[in-house]
């Protein structure tokens, strides 16, 4: 799967940019402040309808602007074209020219995974971003989750501002509650089957990266033990006290331990930055092995912040996505680009919300281009 064409008008600095892209490895060199995050974070807003910054649509519309336009072409089996227009007033998404309807059929079709410097707080952060983990992905993969997802939301917010209120009706609560334990239980299923399969591609990506014989694991820490229902019931003195609902899918945790202790607590900047990476590549591995097709990788920044040996430990997993007709997209600065990366690389240079394609200069490595 690669992005063949993107498109862009007054999003972010960039006021137009339309560039076309092959398949393989691109790298986009620039200084600080030029535009290289803003063009991931475009193809990631087409892919998940949402920024990897985790900010709202009105922070992308450039400066001064009314709304912004991101339109991409993708080759999956066959082309797809999607476009997206975002303002105040209106908002538009099609696919190969219809109206896309419902967010579970758009979802999935144009597959990303982002490594980004914000992808530390997977670590460090609270439970609900590493939900959010587990959630894009099997939104993804699988299907009914996102509706489920979708339901279960909006069970726990009618539910909790019934808990809200000093004459909270059990009766009213009711269907509410039945639909949190429906929904709620498809949810769980799907993350626990998830889980050990993602903990095994962790593991294998963590060991080619840091070449350590440290041992990663992750588990699924569920809120609900055993019956969420019977929880549930015995949790309603609590929630009444709390005013809200204390057990279910929307408290569960995915632990991580870097040999049998919590990588949270425990572990180094660096181990925390190879974990956040190896989770990322696990997520990257798991689409592929689902599809067959490797997902475009959008790295950002991420190469600067590891030493030499493991930065040469994640060149290999970059180049299998690349060797299976796959897309990897890389930004860095003119300082700290890797120039251990060798081979064919379409290299970009960003200045101004402008790209230009670069040749290959000496400096750059002709030697290691070739050899
Ligand atoms: N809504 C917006 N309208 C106009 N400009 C914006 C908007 N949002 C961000 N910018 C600007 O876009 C520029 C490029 O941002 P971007 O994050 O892409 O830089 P970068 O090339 O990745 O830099 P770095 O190497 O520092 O990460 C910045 O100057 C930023 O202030
Ligand atoms: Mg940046």
């Amino acid at each position: 799967m690669h992005l063949v064409h993107l498109r862009l008008r007054d999003f972010r600095n960039y006021a137009r940019l339309d560039v076309e892209l092959g398949p393989g490895f691109h790298l986009f060199i620039g200084d600080n402040a030029q535009g290289k995050t803003n063009i991931l974070e475009a193809i990631y807003l087409l892919a998940t309808l949402r920024s990897f910054r985790g900010v709202g649509s009105a922070q992308m519309v450039r400066h001064g602007a009314r709304g912004y336009f991101v339109g991409g072409q993708w080759m999956a089996e066959v082309a797809h074209d999607v476009k997206m227009y975002w303002s105040m007033r209106e908002r538009s998404l099609t696919m190969d020219e219809q109206p896309v309807r419902r967010l579970s059929e758009y979802y999935g079709r144009l597959r990303c995974v982002v490594f980004c410097t914000e992808d530390l707080q997977l670590v460090k952060g609270a439970s609900k971003i590493r939900r959010r983990f587990l959630d894009l992905l099997l939104a993804q993969t699988q299907p009914g989750y996102l509706t489920a997802l979708q339901r279960y939301v909006h069970a726990l917010q009618s539910r909790n501002a019934l808990l809200k209120r000093p004459d909270a009706d059990p009766a009213l609560m009711a269907p509410f509650t039945q639909e949190l334990i429906t929904a709620g239980s498809l949810l769980m299923e799907r993350r626990r089957a998830l889980v050990p399969e993602l903990s095994t591609l962790a593991k294998q990506a963590y060991a080619r990266i840091s070449l350590d014989a440290e041992e990663l694991r992750l588990t699924y820490a569920p809120s609900v033990k055993a019956d969420f229902a019977v929880e549930l019931a015995q949790a309603m003195a609590r929630e009444r006290v709390l005013r809200a609902t204390t057990v279910g899918p929307h408290r569960d945790d995915l632990q991580m331990q870097l040999n049998e202790r919590s990588a949270a607590q425990f572990s180094s900047e660096g181990q925390k930055r190879t974990l956040a990476i190896a989770l990322k590549m696990a997520q990257a591995e798991f689409l592929t092995g689902l599809t067959g097709v490797p997902p475009i990788l959008l790295i950002d920044d991420v190469m600067g912040e590891l030493d030499a040996r493991r930065r040469a430990g994640l060149m290999p997993l970059l180049e299998r996505t690349e060797h299976r007709r796959g897309q990897v997209l890389m930004t860095c600065t003119q300082e700290n680009w890797p120039r251990d990366l060798g081979r064919s690389l379409h290299r970009w240079e960003v200045r101004a919300a402008h790209l230009r394609a670069a040749a290959p200069s000496p400096a750059t490595g002709e030697s290691a281009l070739h050899g």
